[in-house]
């Protein structure tokens, strides 16, 4: 990219899934690929950021220049995020958090036994909503998964998590979305909405990336 819309500015991505472990040798998690979060990360650098990527278990090389930490679950992730969100200009929360975690995580592992078991599980903390509510936060985005009334829900995400701007996606979409090499996306800002159709996850992380560039300067 020759022109840089976005030197000078340092930008924080989440990407990935988490996972809650049970015991020492199993977890709960989701098929997230990260590949979003990773095509953001490198689009951001190439645009001239200085961009942290704060990512889950993936399968994913690093793109170049850009500073990664690795996670495990929703509780590193937060501890992450909020050890390297001070001066961030943007942060973009593109992982897939899982909502619970287990409530005791067992020290040894659980034996089979009987034929039903339970696992207690308590809510994570929502690191989008812990971002929004700093004082000098940092530009906002976050990411929804939604299968239907696809405005509805990121409009209602928006307000309630305070974000700047929210990236939806319909996940019912067969070959789009989790795991898929291509997206579409539909994107929300209080002010407006901007269709991103069907295209490869780089592309529209470059759209995207164009998007917060025009809004941010706006607000
Ligand atoms: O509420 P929902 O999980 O659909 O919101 C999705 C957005 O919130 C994504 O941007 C995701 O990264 C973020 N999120 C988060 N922490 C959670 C749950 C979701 O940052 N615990």
């Amino acid at each position: 990219v020759e022109f840089k819309p976005l030197a000078g500015q340092s930008v924080l991505i989440t990407a990935g899934p988490t996972r809650e472990a049970i015991d020492p040798v199993r977890y709960i998690s989701n098929h997230s690929s990260g590949k979003m979060g990773f095509a953001l990360a490198k689009a951001a650098a190439d645009m001239g950021a200085a961009v942290t990527l704060v990512s889950g278990p993936v399968n994913l090389s690093t793109p170049e220049g850009v500073t990664r930490i690795d996670v495990e679950s929703a509780k590193n992730m937060l501890d992450a995020v909020m050890d390297n969100v001070d001066k961030k200009d943007i942060f973009i929360g593109c992982a897939a958090v899982a909502d619970y975690r287990i409530s005791d995580i067992a020290t040894c592992k659980i034996k089979k036994s009987a034929e039903e078991m339970q696992l207690a599980l308590v809510r994570n903390p929502d690191i989008l909503a812990t971002v929004a509510s700093l004082p000098n936060r940092p530009f906002v985005v976050g990411f929804a998964a939604e299968t239907h009334d696809v405005e509805t829900y990121a409009r209602d995400k928006l307000k309630r998590k305070n974000l700047n701007m929210i990236a939806a996606n319909d996940v019912s979409v067969a070959g789009i979305g989790f795991n898929a090499d291509a997206n579409a996306l539909r994107v929300f800002w209080p002010q407006g909405s901007q269709d991103l159709p069907a295209t490869d996850k780089l592309t529209l992380a470059r759209q995207l990336l164009s998007l917060i560039v025009k809004e941010k300067t706006n607000t």
